[in-house]
């Protein structure tokens, strides 16, 4: 039996944009009316509504966290005009994790902005650290006994979203793509092409990206008595012969400089999927494989031991939660094995003296996957016509591991 710590928080993970429906003032929805191909987020899982079931299923079946985010967009649709009633609705759903026993883990941003901020030159604005912290601001009004807050989620993520965005703009407009879903399988130049849109992340994007949010976190401290921190896409990156030096200089603008951003906060937010080479020519497209995720990525539950090991140094030891980790498939026996495989890699490091402090699985619910709805990582199935919950195998599975600190 491998065991965890006495009070390891066990979870799952969500995003406003991808469950709640409807958040018609963000930037991604207009995206969405805008792009040709890309699904619409719509009615999504109607959790705004629902969040009280949500909460529930994953309480019942054993887990003890629940990840949120708040939608920037909802609470100020117009620059400067703060929703009352917004707050408030977020304000229950912390109370009703209370009520349930889960312990919230509040993220304040993730990846979607008002479409007034996207319009006023998003996070590039040179107002744009400013308005950020006076939404953080009205939000610390409503954290009140929330002992985890993320700032933003993934902002190297985002980063590489605004930096492939420039470079298309530039190359007079090539199609989009979906910043988590890789090129469609198959062809190899579109593998490439998708490979370039998220490799390149520009470090003066990511040095702002610090400022922002040590800000945030300045904040929060002040005004709360939260553990702060924020959440990084961990791209488990190795190096294939004759690829080290490439790999420092990828890995360097795509997540190190975040990390070491990291420095100072209460916890980071490590977020691993897969792994992947990088060679002198940069980053080698997943090699096509009958196990690939369906979003493209390779089968590799080791990305997480990999991801927190890397995390833990690079940080200088800042304590680590796992804030997302998972699998898009649509069979769930590989979710349970992939996710088993992730845990025991997790519990390898933790045994090396990594200081982790809860996991978080990455999905609760099928969601959006930011322009499609195919990719499904969710421990629970939604119907998208009757919003009815049916749970899958793996979330009583979770549920299990969870209630016993450890698995087999
Ligand atoms: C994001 C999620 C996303 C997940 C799976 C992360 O990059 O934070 O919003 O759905 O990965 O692709």
């Amino acid at each position: 039996m491998t065991h965890f710590p006495v009070g390891f928080l066990w979870g799952s993970a969500t995003a406003g944009h991808q469950i709640e429906g409807n958040n018609v003032n963000s930037d991604w929805w207009s995206r969405e009316q805008q792009v040709p191909g890309m699904e619409l987020s719509g009615d999504a899982c109607d959790s705004y509504h629902r969040y009280r079931e949500d909460i529930s299923l994953l309480a019942e079946a054993g887990l003890t966290s629940y990840r949120f985010s708040l939608e920037w967009a909802r609470i100020e649709p117009v620059r400067g005009h703060f929703s009352r009633a917004e707050l408030a609705h977020y304000r229950r759903m912390i109370e009703f994790c209370f009520e349930r026993g889960v312990t919230p883990v509040v993220t304040l941003q993730h990846f979607t902005t008002p479409q007034w901020f996207a319009a006023a030159g998003g996070w590039l604005a040179s107002d744009a650290s400013e308005l950020f912290q006076r939404f953080v601001a009205e939000a610390t009004s409503i954290l009140d006994g929330v002992e985890w807050v993320v700032t933003m989620n993934e902002p190297n993520m985002q980063a590489a979203i605004m930096t492939a965005m420039r470079r298309m703009e530039q190359a007079g407009g090539a199609q989009w793509q979906s910043p988590t879903v890789e090129g469609e399988q198959g062809t190899k130049e579109k593998k490439q092409s998708h490979g370039e849109f998220l490799t390149y992340a520009d470090p003066e994007i990511g040095k702002m990206f610090v400022q922002i949010h040590h800000a945030a976190r300045e904040i929060i401290r002040a005004r709360t008595s939260a553990k702060v921190g924020w959440t990084i896409a961990a791209g488990a990156l190795t190096a294939a012969p004759g690829g080290e030096e490439k790999l420092q200089e990828i890995r360097w603008g795509k997540e190190d400089v975040y990390w070491e951003g990291s420095r100072g906060d209460d916890f980071t937010g490590v977020q691993a999927y897969s792994s992947q080479e990088v060679d002198a020519g940069g980053l080698v497209p997943h090699p096509i494989r009958p196990d690939n995720t369906l979003v493209g990525t390779a089968y590799r539950p080791d990305a997480l031991e990999m991801a927190v090991r890397h995390a833990w140094k690079m940080t200088g030891g800042v304590p680590i939660l796992v804030t997302e980790n998972g699998i898009a498939t649509a069979d769930d026996i590989q979710r349970i094995r992939y996710t088993g495989e992730a845990l025991r890699g997790l519990a390898g490091a933790m045994a090396d003296g990594v200081d982790v402090r809860g996991y978080l699985h990455w999905s609760l619910l099928d969601n959006f996957e930011w322009g499609h709805w195919e990719p499904t990582f969710g421990l629970v199935e939604v119907d998208r016509a009757t919003f009815i919950r049916t749970p899958k195998p793996s979330l009583g599975w979770l549920g299990e591991v969870a209630r016993n600190n450890g698995l087999a």
